[in-house]
């Protein structure tokens, strides 16, 4: 039965099932969305609840957004006594948050400058308008010229401008004309980047360190120094998409640390420091939408006052709550305990690799790791392994077809680590025997 606006309450929605809220998405929602067939009302940690009061682990994290686990104290606290005090200001005028957030930003982070923003992709268009801001008046470009170059299988949101980078036809078919000014280079190739930046119209390099919704796909090592010493020799701006990789999901504090051993800030590999960075996500660990660009003054100061904005962007909540989530990541050391479960993860999943016909592979760096199933890219067989693993009690979903990503709030426990990695090699198995049989 379809239930209208009209029939519903608060307390007939407390009581409605799972089909029932289902349903309602399914009738008033737009379809742009193809969710597993499971609906969350609670969440603590690394579980989440669905409202008959099962329990799940999240190996999802809000795509990784949830770095600091479901709700977590801090971060509530912290929301609700900003959201007492005061919650949105416009930048019409100065608030008491932003000012020591931005400070807070930079040394964190080690930047001269930080421009906040709300959503993953607002960033991105941020950065993107940044750098060709910075080409017509630092590197002296032509007007109209500059030219940003990206890679294939790239996600970097979902926004006109964004989309004309895409290579997915999902993502970009019947959504044009696209926006010019765009080149797209393979990933994972010098060579090609080295011919693209050599046009001098070249102003940047927008790339993800790992494309996570590609697949988890990490790069060869050293391919990101690499490039970036490409950028500056041709001074291009190297511009690091890290929505989904920063803020200790790889195992480090960005993605684009190389190897350091996230002491402090992003600053000990200078090769592979962005000249604009790109955070989102987890820099509230999930409470509210809350994205940033950061850059060093010569970059920054190129957008002048009126030049670009957001209502929202840099409000007190989000300042406050991005604060904490940012203390959170330290106190907790998120970023070593997602290298140290990272290994152990991608171990035990090596071992059904090598065991089954089921996997054929398993990638990714700290809790940013991906099981590749064998099977074709339009089969069923990933979609119906994640309806299993929810029927077991663990949450994860596939991209492009046949790959499962696997990523987990941080905040996760060892034994917690190996239960769930019980749960998912039981499952595997189950698929392969029904291959084998
Ligand atoms: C690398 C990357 N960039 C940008 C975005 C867009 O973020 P949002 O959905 O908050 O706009 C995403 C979202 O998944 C992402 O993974």
């Amino acid at each position: 039965m379809v239930i209208t606006y009209k029939q519903i309450n608060m307390t007939q929605v407390a009581e409605m099932n799972s089909m029932k809220l289902m349903e309602l998405e399914d009738r008033y929602g737009a379809h742009n969305y193809h969710p597993l067939p499971v609906v969350l009302s609670r969440g603590d940690g690394v579980y989440v609840w669905d409202p008959e009061g099962k329990r799940y682990y999240d190996f999802l994290s809000a795509y990784s957004a949830v770095n600091q686990g479901h709700c977590h104290p801090r971060l509530v606290n912290a929301m609700k006594s900003q959201a007492e005090q005061l919650t949105l200001t416009s930048r019409a005028f100065y608030n008491d948050k932003l000012g020591p957030f931005e400070k807070y930003m930079t040394e964190y982070f080690d930047y001269d400058r930080v421009l906040p923003m709300n959503s993953g992709v607002e960033a991105v268009e941020t950065a993107m308008k940044l750098c060709r801001k910075w080409a017509y008046q630092q590197k002296g470009l032509p007007e109209h010229q500059a030219k940003i170059v990206f890679v294939e299988q790239n996600f970097h949101g979902r926004t006109l401008a964004v989309i004309s980078a895409s290579v997915d036809p999902d993502a970009r078919d019947e959504y044009g004309p696209y926006m010019p000014g765009i080149e797209i280079i393979p990933y994972d190739d010098l060579d090609a980047l080295s011919t693209a930046l050599s046009d001098p119209n070249v102003a940047g390099f927008l790339v993800e360190p790992i494309q996570g919704e590609a697949g988890v796909v990490v790069p060869s090592d050293g391919y990101l120094a690499k490039a970036k010493a490409l950028c500056e020799e041709y001074k291009v701006l190297f511009i690091a998409d890290e929505v989904q990789t920063g803020i200790a999901r790889t195992g480090k504090l960005l993605a684009t640390c190389g190897n350091c051993n996230c002491e402090k800030s992003c600053g000990h590999q200078p090769e592979i420091k962005p000249d604009i960075l790109i955070l989102g996500k987890a820099l509230s660990g999930g409470m509210m939408p809350v994205s940033a660009v950061l850059a060093d003054d010569e970059i920054m100061l190129c957008i002048k006052p009126g030049e670009h904005g957001s209502t929202f962007g840099g409000n007190p909540l989000a300042c406050a709550v991005a604060m904490e989530a940012l203390e959170i990541v330290r106190d907790e050391a998120l970023a070593e305990r997602a290298s140290a479960l990272g290994a152990r993860f991608r171990a035990r999943m090596q071992e059904v690799v090598d065991s089954t016909d089921i996997a054929s592979l398993v990638r990714g760096k700290g809790l940013l790791n991906a099981v590749v199933i064998n099977d074709t890219e339009d089969s069923k067989t990933a979609w119906d392994i994640c309806v299993s693993l929810r029927d077991a009690g663990l949450l994860a979903k596939p991209t492009h077809g046949n790959i499962i990503r696997f990523a987990p709030p941080l905040v996760m426990t060892e034994d917690q680590l190996e239960e769930c990695c019980d749960i998912i090699a039981s499952v595997l198995r189950e698929y392969d025997a029904k291959l084998t049989r």
